[in-house]
């Protein structure tokens, strides 16, 4: 099992390893939004605090669309990761409205 705390939201879950973020952040009541699914508009950015070795490869559609010192700095595309294992802190922006 992984665990993820969301910073933002002051939520903690626990998945089994290998579940795509995306699956359990719409059954859980977190503020992280998803829109294209795909990698490609951006409103799922989240910056990875603590963790960011127990999660799944940065992706083509990550590489592409972050800048090079985004990534430096932990940030991902919540909709392409995947929780690998152990503890992972997440923090994003919220949307108004
Ligand atoms: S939901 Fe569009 S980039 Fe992740």
């Amino acid at each position: 099992m992984a665990k993820v705390f969301f910073k933002t939201d002051n939520v903690t879950h626990e998945v089994e390893d290998g579940t795509p973020l995306m699956d359990f952040c719409e059954e859980l009541d977190v503020s992280l939004s998803f829109g294209c699914t795909e990698g490609t508009c951006g409103v799922c950015e989240v910056t990875v605090i603590k963790g960011r070795e127990n999660l799944s490869r940065i992706t083509e559609e990550e590489k592409d669309y972050l800048l090079e010192e985004d990534l430096e700095d932990g940030m991902r595309l919540g909709c392409q990761v995947k929780i690998r294992k152990g503890d992972i802190t997440l923090k994003w922006k919220k949307v108004k409205g």
